[in-house]
């Protein structure tokens, strides 16, 4: 049986990105491993959230984890700020993790860009404590979209580092999973390569479909290709790549066709986009109104999660301090 690791920041509701990157992957494996979903809160810190935002956020994402399938019984569902311990290993981490390589992390160097003004410790080390959320269930596989592949490989290189400093064979080197195929990077319908929260270009789950169809009607296209075959710009390409995750393969082919052919009509099929984004979101929708009726549900999934997830924690943090050489007097 596999050990698998997964989280989201808890900064927004969940995007079809997240959907489609990680959590659907996650959800498909929850039976037959030992899976962890957890609600990254300490991660959120990093852009300085409102105090009374933090609760709100991890509510409303635990309530599309739930509604999107994630099942309490199977997996191990938890608030990362529930289990201290990850704190820890972050701490004892961090001594074998350089200044160097934190600061060459593309994800580092674009929020520095982004937020010049608040550069913080927090934001630098954020694929320490990402690597601590990993190992501390001693992760084989981490379902994650592709913009997460460069700290999945920080992550491997610290569990190696500790191991051969500590010569040991404690860790093991997680792997990113995508589901089989390549790793997924849902493009944004702005023209953007990502939909993301901080681009503000997302389709939410919990989006109704009025706003569904707003948001595919206003995707950015232009007057049409001109010659036949021609290579589509990225703008358009991103719109045929969320159509083959949600659409079927006779829909992708009849559109790719058109434009082939120079009779592409963006308005069909921008129409055949959200109709297929409707239908694929709709139980989750469905359900998150279930959820948002019952509370209980959460508390529920989270009292069960908590016990389970420190469990494992306190295990691996014991068993790193004794490797490290920690003694009780
Ligand atoms: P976050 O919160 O930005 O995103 C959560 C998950 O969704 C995936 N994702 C995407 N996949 C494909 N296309 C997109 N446009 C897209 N946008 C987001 C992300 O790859 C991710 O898998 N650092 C992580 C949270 C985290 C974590 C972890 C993940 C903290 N500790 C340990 C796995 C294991 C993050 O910011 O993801």
């Amino acid at each position: 049986m596999k050990t698998i690791v997964s989280g989201i920041r808890s900064t927004g509701n969940l995007h079809l990105g997240n959907y489609y990157g990680a959590l659907r992957n996650f959800i498909k494996m929850q039976h037959e491993n030992r899976c962890f979903f957890f609600i990254a809160d300490y991660h959120s810190l990093t852009t300085h959230p409102n105090p009374n935002d933090l609760y709100p956020n991890v509510k409303s994402v635990l309530t599309d984890y739930l509604a999107a399938g994630l099942d309490p019984e199977a997996a191990t569902i938890y608030i990362q700020s529930d289990v201290p311990e990850v704190t820890e290993l972050y701490l004892m981490l961090n001594m074998h993790v350089y200044l160097g390589e934190l600061a060459k992390t593309s994800s580092f160097k674009e929020k520095a860009r982004k937020q010049p003004e608040n550069v913080n410790a927090g934001l630098l080390t954020y694929p320490t404590l990402m690597a601590a959320d990993i190992l501390l269930h001693n992760a084989d596989e981490v379902p994650v979209g592709k913009d997460q592949e460069q700290h999945l490989e920080m992550t491997r290189r610290f569990a190696r580092r500790f191991n051969n400093f500590y010569g040991t064979e404690y860790f093991k080197e997680p792997a990113a999973y995508s589901g089989g195929g390549e790793l997924v990077k849902i493009p944004g319908l702005d023209g953007s390569g990502k939909m993301g929260k901080s681009e503000g270009n997302c389709i939410y789950l919990c989006d109704d479909e009025k706003t569904i169809q707003k948001k595919v009607m206003k995707a950015l296209t232009d007057q049409g290709p001109t010659e036949m075959n021609s290579p589509k710009p990225d703008y358009i390409e991103n719109l045929f790549t969320i159509m083959k995750i949600v659409s079927s393969p006779d829909t992708v082919e009849y559109f790719d066709e058109k434009w082939n052919k120079c009779e592409i009509r963006y308005g069909d099929m921008k129409k055949q986009l959200a109709a297929d984004i409707i239908a694929a979101t709709a139980p989750i929708r469905e359900r998150i109104l279930e959820i948002n009726a019952n509370p209980d549900i959460l508390h529920r999934a989270i009292s069960l999660g908590r016990d389970k997830a420190r469990e494992s924690a306190q295990k691996t943090i014991k068993e790193v301090r004794e490797i490290m050489g920690f003694r009780r007097f």
